[in-house]
């Protein structure tokens, strides 16, 4: 079963073409981080028109890196949300398109899922598993049971992990997205040099929104961000990124081991965070054999191989993707 796989809810117009769910054909993304830079973020209206303007170009580059023709696709899987209504409209636009045209299966995914399913690219999964997915829109502790069966255990009650790094970056005067910007920062810092809060909230829940205030006020109490040296940026940066990795990790690895899983997973761009994966090793118990599974680095961040993977393993009807798989009681 060969899937071309399109996703468009945000800043990346990505589409691939995966065999059975795990062999990338192919997979092209045109970002528009350059677009988006001069605003701080994503502007919804510029990203629609620049998916508008990318999404054909995008899906034929697909075609002809995995050396295919039409004939040979079987199925289109497009993500139907959540995300930007405007950016989402492109791509559903484009797939419904190519659907009639060429009579070919049309299905949808969720966004959300497309991600957790990044990881059955390399992994054939075993379940059930717990997986960390921390993205710019969302964090969440999600337990898979089944392809038909995910549910979460808890999640954000304010900002996302990424949202965090990207308002941190800010402070700091960094690019946006600021999580890569964050982590390269933090390579040069001393992740001890502050004492930044973690908020006490559910056991698996999350909150950033404190420990952006408490950056602010610690910005603010150094001088401004203008005054401050690359020394000192590069201090909070680490201590900053310490305080998220560290409580991402943690309660992940609780999660396991509270419900007796021995398969954890990452997925969502904060996933490419490379500290986020060695905090999570150091955490876990050296008594419980938890196993870490984590995807590629290109397929943390939105890209359509892992549109093209959800869209065989947990495929949905149009329509049915934006609802989002509901919380365990
Ligand atoms: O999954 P994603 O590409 O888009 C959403 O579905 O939201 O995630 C984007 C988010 C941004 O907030 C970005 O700053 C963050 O992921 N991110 C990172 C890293 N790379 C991207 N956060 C921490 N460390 C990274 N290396
Ligand atoms: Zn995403």
């Amino acid at each position: 079963m060969i899937v071309l796989g399109i996703e468009t809810s945000c800043d990346e117009t990505s589409v691939a073409i995966v065999k059975n769910g795990q062999k990338v054909l192919s997979n092209i993304t045109i970002s528009q981080i350059e677009t988006h830079k001069q605003f701080g973020g994503v502007v919804p209206e510029i990203a629609a028109r620049e998916h508008l303007t990318n999404i054909d170009k995008v899906i034929w580059q697909a075609l002809e890196s995995a050396e295919l023709t039409w004939s040979q696709i079987n199925r289109i899987a497009v993500v139907n949300g959540p995300g930007l209504i405007s950016s989402l409209l492109v791509g559903v636009t484009a797939a419904k398109a190519l659907s009639w045209t060429l009579s070919k299966e049309l299905v949808s995914v969720n966004h959300l899922k497309a991600h957790i399913c990044a990881n059955f690219i390399d992994w054939t999964p075993e379940f059930p598993f717990i997986c960390l997915l921390a993205s710019g829109g969302h964090t969440q502790l999600v337990i898979v049971n089944s392809f038909n069966d995910f549910q979460i255990l808890g999640e954000t009650l304010d900002d996302s992990a990424g949202e965090a790094f990207d308002k941190v970056a800010r402070l700091l005067d960094l690019n946006y997205p600021g999580g890569p910007a964050i982590e390269a920062l933090a390579k040069n810092g001393n992740p001890k040099e502050f004492s930044l809060p973690t908020a006490s909230v559910g056991k698996f829940d999350f909150s950033f929104s404190g420990l952006k205030t408490a950056v602010l006020r610690l910005v603010q109490s150094l001088g401004n961000t203008n005054n401050l040296s690359v020394e000192i940026k590069a201090n909070i940066a680490a201590c900053f990124q310490e305080v998220v990795c560290k409580d991402l990790a943690k309660k992940l690895v609780n999660a396991a081991t509270n419900f007796n899983c021995k398969t954890i997973s990452i997925a969502g761009g904060v996933a490419a965070n490379k500290r986020l994966r060695k905090c999570i090793l150091e955490i876990i118990p050296p008594t419980e054999e938890i196993k870490l599974i984590a995807p590629k680095f290109e397929f943390c961040t939105d890209n359509g191989a892992m549109v093209a993977a959800a869209g065989f393993f947990v495929p949905e009807t149009i329509g049915q993707a934006f609802q989002v798989y509901s919380r365990a009681n």
